[in-house]
C-alpha cells in the first residue's frame, strides 16, 4: 500500500523558472518499443546565480547527457525517477540529452504512444516529461524545431509549424523536418507519425495570406472529415471578424486518432481530436454529432490565440485559456445556429454538470489556489463555469468595452505566458470599472442563489426591487461573499408586450441590475 500523500503545489509559491530554453531541437528516432530521443536545449538562465539546472522527465531512460559539446560523467549530474540535476552550468549553455522511451508499453495516453498503430502525443499538462528532460512547466516559451526518422510503415511524419523538409536518410529511412517559428510552452508540442489519408482544402486570411487546410483520418475515412472541415473555414472566418484575429502559419492541420483521453487539443498548427469529434458518417451522423464537431473543431482553433499566441504562466490559470475558449465557442455556435437555443443549451449544460461539481465535496474555485495533480482539474468549473464569468464581464462593461479589453490583452500579451489577475486588468483599464470584486468570481467557489423580491405601489406607480444572494458553503470555504451578479431586467405588459419605464428618471425598457 502506498501511504504518502503527495506534497499540494500552491499558487502562492509560485517563482519565475530558473532557467529559459530559447531554442529546442528534437530528434525522434521513432520505434514503437525503443524510440530514441536526442534534445539539444539552448538554455539561458533566469534565477538566482550559481544554482543547479533542474529538468524534469518521467519513465526516461537516459543514455547520455552533455554541456556544451562536452559529454557528462555519472558523477556530474543525478537523474532520478522525477528530475535530472546538473551543478555547476554556465549563466547560457546548449545542453543535449538522449534516451529512450517505450511508446508500445504506454497506456496512459499521456507523452508518446501508440493508437490504431500509429504515433501520437498528448502533452498537456504535463506529459511533455515523458518524452525527454525538459523544464515541463508553461511559462517556459521556446522555438521548436523536430527531426523526426521512421520505417515505411509510418509514411506521414507531422509535427508543429512547416514543414521544412523532407527525404530519405542513409539508412533509406523516412525523415521529416519540422520548425515553428513561434515560441511555445512544451505542451503543445505535437507529433502524430503513421499512415494517414489526407483532405486537403485552402484558407485566404483578412490580409490575403494563403493558409493550407489538412485534416488526417484513417485510410479511406476522408468523406467524413468534410464538415469539420467546412466548420474550421468557418471558424476562422469568424475569429477575424468577431475577435480580429488572423491564423499566423502556412500551415493547419487536424489529427483524428482513435484513443484519446481528451475530446480534442489544441497544439500549435498540429491539432489531435478523438476521431467521434471530427467524422461524420452523412448516413448515420445525427444533429447533435454535426453540432459538437463544429464546436470542438472552433474551440481548438480558437485555441491559437487564446492559448498558445497567449499562455498561462502556470497551470492555476487553466482557466485563463478554457473558459475563455469556451466562452469564444460559445459565442461562435450562437451566430451559427441562433443565440437563444445556443444560451439555452449552455445553461442547460452549465447546470446539468457545473452546479452538481459545486454543490459536492470537489467544489473549487475557477481558479483553484493548490492543486495535487493538475490533471483533476479539467473540470465544468474551470471550462463552463469559466465561460460565465467572461460572459458575465462582458454584460457588465458592454460589448464594446469587451471588445477593446480583448484587443489589449492581444496586444500586451501575445508572446507571453501570463495570469488572470492581467487579463482582467486589460479590462478595468478599458472600461475605467473597479473589477475588484468581481475577480472573487475567480476565487470564490460555489453557486450564489440570487433572489429577487418586488414591492409594486399603485398609487406612485412604483416597483421596488431587491435582490439577494447567499451561496452555501462548500469545502473549505465557509465563509463567501456577496458577488457581482449583473441581471438585465425589463418589463412586459399582460399581452407579453415590452413596457417602458423610467430608472433613476431615465427612460428605458431594458436595464442593468449588479
Ligand atoms: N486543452 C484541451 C482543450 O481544451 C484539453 O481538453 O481542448
Ligand atoms: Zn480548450
Amino acid at each position: 500500500m502506498r501511504t504518502e500523500t503527495p506534497a499540494p503545489i500552491r499558487l502562492a509559491d509560485y517563482t519565475p523558472p530558473a532557467f529559459l530554453v530559447d531554442e529546442v531541437h528534437l530528434d525522434f528516432d521513432l520505434k514503437p518499443e525503443a524510440t530514441r530521443v536526442r534534445a539539444r536545449l539552448s538554455l539561458r538562465r533566469n534565477g538566482a546565480a550559481g544554482a543547479p539546472l533542474k529538468l524534469d522527465g518521467e519513465r526516461l531512460k537516459t543514455l547520455s547527457v552533455a554541456v556544451d559539446g562536452r559529454v557528462l560523467g555519472p558523477g556530474e549530474f543525478t537523474a532520478d525517477d522525477h528530475s535530472l540535476t546538473i551543478p555547476g552550468v554556465p549563466d547560457a549553455f546548449a545542453l543535449e540529452t538522449e534516451v529512450e522511451i517505450n511508446p508500445a508499453a504506454n497506456k496512459a495516453l499521456e507523452g508518446l504512444y501508440m493508437s490504431g498503430g500509429r504515433f501520437c502525443t498528448q502533452c498537456e499538462a504535463e506529459g511533455f516529461r515523458t518524452l525527454t528532460w525538459y523544464p515541463d512547466r508553461p511559462d517556459v516559451l521556446a522555438r521548436f524545431t523536430v527531426r523526426m526518422t521512421a520505417d515505411d510503415a509510418w509514411p506521414r511524419l507531422l509535427s508543429n509549424g512547416n514543414l521544412v523538409e523532407t527525404g530519405r536518410g542513409p539508412d533509406g529511412r523516412r525523415y521529416a523536418v519540422w520548425n515553428d517559428p513561434f515560441p511555445k510552452p512544451c505542451y503543445l508540442f505535437a507529433l502524430v507519425a503513421g499512415e494517414l489519408d489526407e483532405l486537403v482544402d485552402s484558407f485566404v486570411t483578412a490580409s490575403g495570406r494563403k493558409v493550407e487546410l489538412k485534416i488526417y483520418v484513417d485510410p479511406g475515412m476522408s468523406a467524413r472529415a468534410a464538415y469539420a472541415m467546412d466548420a474550421l473555414k468557418r471558424s476562422m472566418r469568424w475569429d477575424e471578424e468577431a475577435f480580429g484575429r488572423e491564423y499566423d502559419l502556412d500551415l493547419f492541420m487536424i489529427v483524428a486518432v482513435r484513443d484519446f483521453n481528451f475530446g480534442a487539443m489544441e497544439n500549435k498548427g498540429l491539432n489531435i481530436f478523438n476521431s467521434s469529434l471530427l467524422l461524420a458518417d452523412p448516413e448515420t451522423a445525427t444533429d447533435l454529432d454535426y453540432e459538437r464537431i463544429e464546436s470542438v473543431v472552433a474551440h481548438e482553433y480558437f485555441h491559437n490565440w487564446t492559448g498558445n499566441r497567449i499562455t498561462c504562466r502556470d497551470w492555476f490559470q487553466l482557466c485563463l485559456k478554457e473558459g475563455l475558449t469556451v466562452f469564444r465557442d460559445q459565442s461562435f455556435s450562437a451566430d451559427m445556429r441562433g443565440e437563444a437555443v445556443q444560451r439555452i443549451k449552455d445553461v442547460k449544460a452549465l447546470r446539468a454538470r457545473q452546479f452538481a461539481e459545486d454543490q459536492g465535496p470537489l467544489a473549487h474555485p475557477v481558479r483553484p489556489s493548490s492543486y495535487l495533480k493538475i490533471d483533476n482539474f479539467y473540470t465544468a468549473t474551470i471550462y463552463e463555469k469559466g465561460a460565465e464569468v467572461i460572459r458575465m464581464l462582458k454584460a457588465l462593461i458592454g460589448a464594446e468595452a469587451f471588445r477593446k479589453g480583448m484587443d489589449l490583452y492581444f496586444e500586451r500579451w501575445d508572446g507571453c505566458a501570463t495570469t488572470v489577475e492581467a487579463f482582467i486588468a486589460c479590462f478595468a483599464e478599458v472600461s475605467g470599472q473597479d473589477l475588484s470584486a468581481f475577480f472573487a468570481w475567480y476565487e470564490q467557489a460555489g453557486t450564489p442563489r440570487v433572489r429577487l423580491a418586488s414591492r409594486w405601489t399603485p398609487e406612485t406607480g412604483e416597483l421596488e426591487i431587491t435582490l439577494t444572494q447567499r451561496t452555501p458553503a462548500t469545502p473549505g470555504q465557509a465563509d463567501k461573499r456577496a458577488l457581482p451578479v449583473p441581471v438585465r431586467l425589463g418589463l412586459l405588459d399582460a399581452e407579453g408586450r415590452t413596457m417602458a419605464f423610467t430608472r433613476d428618471g431615465e427612460a428605458q425598457d431594458e436595464t442593468l441590475v449588479v
